[in-house]
């Protein structure tokens, strides 16, 4: 697994509806918090201008976009979110090989660009809300554990850096793409993380996940939803710390 601190591997998922609630968050969780992550509904709303604002305010920020398009456009948008600051950037391993390679290419060069450290590129496999029945309705019929390792394989020979999965994939691609690659995975909840699941299904536990393979966690609601955002935060972080 890549080197990262139990307080690295904590992303916590900004989930909510304004910059200004959004950079009060970033406030809170300074300095326990690895990284923040912003989702295209906020994105949408606020723009890279809370990007900008989130990594001025020392944040490391995962922006979970999620590029699924032609290479050229891919590696247009990925040139773009890495002038935002953007810490961690995602794209779409169905996007195939060659849009995975564009967007590599495309991180590397901004990143050199603004003489930066490259940002880590990671894809998704396959969507944590598809079951098999709705992905072997797309066409895939393999499988989808295969189909999600297989995805991972090809997303590491592309040359990113890592997958989201959920915590019930993570040791098979850690066991498929070794030590050094990066696995984000949502869907905690659990000890530190608390009992309520909202609408997630298939969970694990903060160490847990980390223990099954997890390089980052996401955690959202347990953490935003908090009547004391920072304390929920650092529980987490301890029990990492203590595994
Ligand atoms: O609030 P909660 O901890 O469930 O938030 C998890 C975050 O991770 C949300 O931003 C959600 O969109 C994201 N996510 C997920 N499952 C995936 C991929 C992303 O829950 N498979």
């Amino acid at each position: 697994m890549p080197a990262v601190s139990p307080g690295e591997r904590l992303l916590v998922a900004l989930d909510v509806d304004s910059a200004e609630r959004a950079l009060t968050l970033a406030n809170q969780l300074k300095g326990i918090a690895g990284g923040l992550k912003v989702g295209s509904r906020l994105f949408t709303m606020e723009g890279p201008e809370l990007v900008r604002r989130l990594v001025d305010s020392g944040a490391r920020v995962f922006l979970d976009l999620k590029f699924h398009d032609i290479p050229n456009t891919v590696a247009q948008a990925v040139d773009a979110a890495v002038r935002t600051g953007a810490w961690m950037i995602n794209v779409h391993a169905s996007g195939g090989a060659a849009m995975m390679q564009a967007a590599a290419r495309a991180a590397a060069d901004a990143a050199t660009a603004m003489r930066r450290p490259a940002p880590v590129l990671i894809a998704v496999t396959v969507l944590t809300s598809m079951d098999e029945a709705a992905l072997h309705s797309t066409g895939v019929i393999r499988p989808l554990f295969e189909h999600v390792v297989a995805l991972a394989r090809m997303t590491q020979v592309a040359g990113l850096q890592g997958v989201v999965a959920s915590p019930h994939e993570t040791s098979a691609i850690r066991a498929a793409c070794g030590k050094d690659f990066s696995i984000v995975t949502p869907g905690i909840r659990g000890a530190s993380a608390g009992q309520e699941k909202n609408d997630q299904a298939r969970t694990m536990g903060p160490a847990e996940a980390v223990k099954a393979g997890a390089t980052y966690i996401v955690v959202g609601r347990p953490i935003i939803a908090a009547p004391d955002p920072r304390a929920a935060a650092q529980a987490i972080v301890d029990e990492l710390a203590s595994a």
